[in-house]
């Protein structure tokens, strides 16, 4: 399929309906994550969020060792102090010619990347989007990160309460930009949908192609259970009168979750992000949702149902065990050579049940069979540390590069 000859809305509605999406999540959608997903039937996947100074300033290389495109940040931009930590750093494949900001797999990833820009301002998010837009299908705002950093730059949820800065910055990508726009927000009030709604509409007018509901407000806690009685009605309401695609993401911990916030919201696809680093393989479908094109046939469990025991829960067939994920996930860190740094924080997350709802989701609270926990992987020092722990006895094969 060339997306390239759509229009961005026809593409967009290829992208995103019967979407099953990995999230944007910093440090940890890099291409190792993103590739091990698609090769567990995510169907799209987004970039963790980069800034748009830091993208701008970056320089695009071809990887012909790696088959990957880079954009990589100079050596050269960074002051002395830390050009000598990074030479000193043995194990960062790239000290000789600086940090690594995005790696793409223009094979893997074809017709299924998203770049999510972290921006408050319509023109460094046009410079910034610009940069990428040949290598991905899509450019994404982040209108839902409450974390300071974000909104002390008007990024992230302060974009929420700024309706006509949002708009601008949608708007200026969508009459330069011949991909999809989309926005990923958050909830605006904990019960009634009608500020939500309000807002997502103002986004559509302004050109948005397609829209995602993190099902939380600002303040919420995110260990606490998402607000999906919400989520669902401000969805439902907009499907009366939209047609963009609506993705709701929050607390999708199993396929029972997701056939119900389905078949509940009507929305064309779903986002995952810690479900999908505590097992990725949660985007395996059964067979009776590959067969069938609505979820009505499917025989669903009850809503915020507490019995997720079934093959459509925890303990679901489809799931690989949590220790083979890990196995694979570090298969793919060798394959897109990532710093061992990064690999150690994303095994760490993966491991780490501090935040999973371990009452709904049990299996998370699990011991890993051959003895791994936390403090084991802290201690490994390279790549080559963590695939022993792990006992990784298999490697990607690098594609053929021309
Ligand atoms: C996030 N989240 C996030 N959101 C976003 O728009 N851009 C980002 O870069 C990140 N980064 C990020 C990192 C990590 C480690 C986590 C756990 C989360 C939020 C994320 O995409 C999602 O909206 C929430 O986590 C709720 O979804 P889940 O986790 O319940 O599926």
């Amino acid at each position: 399929i060339d997306l390239s000859i759509m229009s961005p809305q026809d593409a967009a509605n290829h992208l995103f309906k019967n979407s099953e999406i990995l999230a944007p999540m910093v440090r940890a959608s890099t291409t190792p994550l993103r590739t091990l997903a698609l090769s567990h039937g995510a169907s799209l996947v987004y970039t963790e969020e980069l800034v748009d100074r830091s993208i701008s300033a970056s320089e695009r290389i071809v990887n012909t060792e790696l088959g990957t495109i880079d954009y990589r940040v100079p050596k050269h931009t960074y002051s002395l102090k830390v050009q000598k930590r990074m030479a000193a750093d043995k194990d960062n494949p790239d000290s000789e010619n600086g940090a690594i900001l995005l790696r793409i797999d223009p094979i893997v990833e074809r017709n299924k990347l998203i770049y999510q820009i972290g921006t408050g301002e319509s023109n460094l998010a046009l410079e910034a989007a610009t940069k990428v837009i040949s290598d991905v299908n899509g450019i994404d705002i982040n209108m839902g990160c409450p974390k300071k950093f974000s909104v002390s730059g008007g990024m992230g949820s302060a974009l929420l309460s700024d309706t006509k800065r949002a708009c601008d910055i949608i708007s200026t990508l969508r009459r330069n930009l011949s991909k999809p726009v989309s926005a990923k927000i958050r909830l605006l009030d904990p019960e009634d949908p009608r500020p939500t709604i309000d807002f997502v509409k103002a986004l559509i007018s302004s050109g948005a192609n397609a829209i995602t509901i993190h099902g939380r407000i600002v303040g919420d806690e995110s260990h606490t259970m998402a607000r999906w009685t919400t989520l669902v009605e401000v969805v439902r309401q907009l499907k009366q009168t939209e047609s963009v695609p609506i993705i709701v993401n929050g607390d999708l911990y199993t396929r029972a979750d997701i056939l119900e916030i389905k078949s509940r919201s009507l929305c064309d696809g779903v986002m995952l992000a810690r479900p999908a680093l505590y097992n990725v393989s949660l985007f395996r479908k059964g067979e009776a949702e590959e067969t069938t094109s609505t979820t009505d046939e499917i025989p669903l469990p009850q809503f915020q149902s507490t019995d997720h025991s079934g093959y459509y829960g925890y303990n679901s067939p489809l799931l690989h065990s949590r220790t083979s994920v890990v196995q694979e996930y570090l298969a793919h860190c060798i394959r897109y050579r990532a710093h061992s740094k990064n690999a150690k924080y994303v095994v760490c997350e993966m491991m780490n049940s501090r935040r999973a709802p371990t009452n709904r989701v049990p299996y998370l609270n699990m011991q890993y069979e051959s003895g791994q926990t936390i403090a084991t992987v802290c201690k490994c020092r390279s790549l080559d540390d963590l695939v022993k722990v792990w006992d990784v006895k298999y490697t990607i094969p690098f594609p053929k590069t021309t």
